[in-house]
């Protein structure tokens, strides 16, 4: 089944609706730069939210669509990975490249992130725990949420950036929750004030009853 494709505003929005063939995967890639092109379009955002898993065909697929994307000039987003999908691929060591997608182990994740984004190793390390504890929290807390990564071009310097958004009870006392060792889980309750120091930029919104949305940013070193 084709993945449709709805164009507003020079954005491409590509909604995979259920699990795809690999040959839905190849044409979605075909289609996606055909039409970048066509419409000259600046940005290709493609919701994952319908997929409950992610191998490596899948993310080296979505990654080569980054990749097309961004040889003309335009910038990809992933939009909904569950919180277990994205805690799965970090395992695998499928970490999503920071314009969108995951690498393929046997490509070499530390090569080819070096190169592409300009992190190092320990950088990915980093960036792939901060990933975990907040897709953690959101299964132990939220229950249900997304994550949303894209990447960031700022004099001449880039970054991955990580939304983890959910919609569960949110925190009263957002002080509190940033302290070393508080936890209402019983864990270590060091997760989010852990990710903070792992990253180079962390934000936290949280409403009580609607939800909480943490963006945290990693920038590659500069050299
Ligand atoms: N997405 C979330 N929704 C609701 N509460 C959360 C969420 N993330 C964190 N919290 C609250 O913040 C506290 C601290 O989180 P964290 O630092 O990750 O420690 P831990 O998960 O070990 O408790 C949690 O115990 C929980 O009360
Ligand atoms: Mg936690």
């Amino acid at each position: 089944m084709p993945v449709p494709i709805l164009k507003q505003s020079g954005v491409l929005i590509a909604t995979i609706q259920a699990a795809l063939t690999d040959h839905d995967l190849v044409q979605l890639k075909d289609d996606l730069a055909e039409k970048v092109g066509r419409f000259r379009a600046h940005g290709v955002v493609i919701d994952v939210t319908a997929l409950d898993v992610m191998d490596s065909f899948a993310t080296r697929t979505l990654r080569m669509i980054a990749e097309t994307t961004r040889l003309r000039g335009a910038v990809t987003v992933i939009v909904g990975i569950q919180p277990d999908v994205a805690m799965a691929m970090v395992q695998l060591g499928l970490l999503l490249d920071g314009i969108s997608t995951a690498l393929d182990l046997e490509e070499g994740l530390e090569l080819d992130l070096a190169t592409e984004i300009g992190f190092s190793g320990s950088e990915l390390t980093i960036v792939a725990t901060a990933i975990s504890e907040v897709a953690r929290n959101i299964i132990t807390y939220a229950v249900r949420g997304e994550i949303i990564l894209s990447t960031l071009h700022q004099g001449g310097r880039r970054a991955i950036v990580v939304i983890a958004r959910d919609s569960g009870p949110g925190i009263p006392d957002i002080e509190q929750a940033m302290r070393d060792g508080f936890s209402t889980g019983k864990s270590l309750g060091l997760g989010l004030p852990g990710s903070k120091r792992l990253m180079d930029e962390f934000e936290i919104v949280s409403e009580p009853g609607k939800g909480t949305i943490v963006t945290m940013k990693k920038w590659a070193r500069s050299r």
